[in-house]
């Protein structure tokens, strides 16, 4: 009776902790034009530890991989299976991006940055985005290819807003799988760092 109890405490208290965000409708206008967002993309890896602020992580997840149409998203996928999950680190937990809703769901509290990838820079990024492909819905290369997608759309929208970005290969799938408890054939594919650059 006594375990009970403290396992219904237990619970309640990690219900209550667990904050889902909000998002602001996502800004789908401004921006630089595709042309000059393409001239300005690429790979930088010093980040700054400043948070981005709630609009401008809205309209990132929506770049990324939000519905631009009905049923439809900003990135294309192989046979519109849209197998892919983007689980977001931010210093203050772990976030499941629920497109449809336009909202983080939390999955763990606490800064978890660190495991997302095996470069430093990882915990310093405001927001690490782990792409989470699902292999019993696609073959592995094809699910390979729809996450890249997605990372370009990051790519550019940093371009665009002056944001540090770096997609990464180099992580520990395994050890990223089991923290985040993907279930089925759900894989950590790729981390992609993103945040304000880093004051040199
Ligand atoms: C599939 C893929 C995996 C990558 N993995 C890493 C990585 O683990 N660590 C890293 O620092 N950069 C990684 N990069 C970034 C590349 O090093 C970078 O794109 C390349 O040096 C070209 O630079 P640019 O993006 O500025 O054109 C990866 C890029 C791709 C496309």
């Amino acid at each position: 009776m006594k375990t009970i109890a403290i396992l219904l405490l237990t619970l309640s208290a990690s219900l209550a902790f667990a904050q889902d965000i909000a998002l602001p409708a996502p800004q789908t206008s401004g921006g630089k034009p595709l042309m000059q967002a393409l001239a300005a993309r690429k790979t930088s890896r010093q980040f700054s530890d400043r948070a981005l602020p709630p609009q401008t992580l809205s309209n990132l997840l929506w770049a990324a991989y939000g519905f631009n149409r009905p049923g439809k998203r900003t990135a294309p996928s192989a046979r519109n299976q849209q197998e892919m999950e983007l689980y977001v680190f931010l210093k203050e937990g772990v976030y499941l991006y629920d497109a449809k809703a336009n909202k983080l769901l939390q999955k763990i509290t606490g800064d978890h940055r660190p495991a997302t990838g095996k470069q430093a820079f990882a915990a310093n990024a405001a927001a690490d985005i782990v792409l989470v492909g699902d292999i019993a819905k696609l073959n592995r290369e094809l699910v390979h290819a729809d996450s890249g997608f997605i990372s370009q759309n990051i790519y550019l929208y940093c371009a665009s807003e002056d944001l540090a970005t770096v997609v990464c290969g180099s992580i520990d799938r395994e050890a990223l799988g089991k923290l985040l408890g993907l279930q089925g054939q759900r894989e950590a594919l790729y981390t992609q760092c993103v945040g304000y650059p880093a004051e040199l």
